[in-house]
């Protein structure tokens, strides 16, 4: 049984394989021509149990695309606040028999458990700091539409990256794709556990963006995850901004034809400027998010499409 936990377990041929359906699907929803029945009569049940906009979203439209029914189960709603075990939860779903399960948790390492319970493929829509491996794939088909390749490329990871699933999954994508990975943050937003989820191996760090920025081609800026840390740690969002934001005149130091990138949800004014955010000639940021659903579709179709 195929699942989809994580990039760092991916060998670079299976990594290509998704990103190259993701274009597939990219195309195709440009022209109207994919098969809209690939997945019908299959149930997607997704159980998020951390807040989502656009993973949560973007996993239905993708199933609704190729004509699959989606299950959106509620954590508020159901019997864990009769306080029924996640156990027992995970194995009442799944005596269901969904066709598959996406997952979203805030424990690290929950999708690889369920897993190891259920009867079919599971998909980590994002588990604590660990993974987030859509999120990964759907970057890297942004900066290749954008870029071309991912070979040689020199992507700068801003900011909050200690606390950032998608951080760590872009890092090993783009490190086994042959990319060029920077960290740019305050040091106390620097991972540094060798045992840690994030690959320190090759990854330049750099505690100031004006050190960090000259010859990037691609800036992920990066949401401060308050939820994964001591409140105490966070410095006022004005001195962040002014310190670690990126703002027009920052943007002038990287390469004249780079693009900014951010997963979402954004903090303008934290970050982020809203003139970098909003300025098409630089930004992807909406153009990432109509790239989940293409890459969604690679993923379930490359799962239980047959
Ligand atoms: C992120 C997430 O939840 O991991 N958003 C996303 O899925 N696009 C990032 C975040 O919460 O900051």
């Amino acid at each position: 049984m195929k699942h989809l936990l994580g990039i760092n377990e991916l060998s670079t041929d299976e990594i290509e394989d998704y990103l190259e359906h993701a274009k597939f699907y990219a195309d195709s929803l440009e022209n109207g021509s994919w098969d809209k029945n690939k997945l019908h009569n299959k149930i997607i049940l997704t159980l998020f149990f951390e807040n989502s906009t656009r993973t949560l979203t973007s996993f239905d439209i993708a199933s609704k695309r190729l004509g699959a029914n989606t299950v959106v189960w509620h954590p508020k709603i159901s019997s864990v606040h009769k306080d029924e075990s996640f156990t027992d939860t995970i194995d009442t779903l799944s005596e269901m028999k969904p066709d598959a399960i996406v997952i979203r948790h805030s424990e690290y390492g929950a999708p690889s458990f369920v897993a190891n319970r259920v009867n079919c493929p599971v998909i980590n829509g994002g588990d604590s700091w660990h993974e987030h491996p859509t999120q990964a794939l759907l970057d890297a088909l942004t900066m290749i539409q954008e870029k071309k390749t991912l070979e040689g490329l020199n992507v700068a990871l801003c900011g909050d990256v200690a606390h950032s699933r998608v951080a760590n999954s872009n890092a090993h994508l783009l490190k086994k794709m042959g990319a060029q990975v920077k960290v740019i943050a305050p040091e106390f937003l620097i991972p540094h556990d060798p045992k840690g989820a994030f690959p320190l191996d090759g990854i330049e760090k750099f505690t100031s963006m004006e050190e960090g920025l000259p010859g990037t081609d691609v800036i992920m800026m990066l949401r401060i995850q308050k939820e994964r840390m001591d409140k105490s740690l966070i410095p006022d969002t004005q001195t962040y901004f002014k310190d670690f934001g990126l703002t027009q005149e920052r943007l002038k130091i990287a390469k004249k034809d780079v693009i900014v990138m951010h997963p979402g949800p954004m903090n303008r004014g934290i970050e982020i400027a809203d003139d970098v955010a909003d300025d098409p000639r630089h930004s992807m940021i909406s153009r990432q998010v109509a790239n989940g659903i293409p890459t969604r579709m690679a993923v379930l179709d490359m799962l239980i499409g047959g």
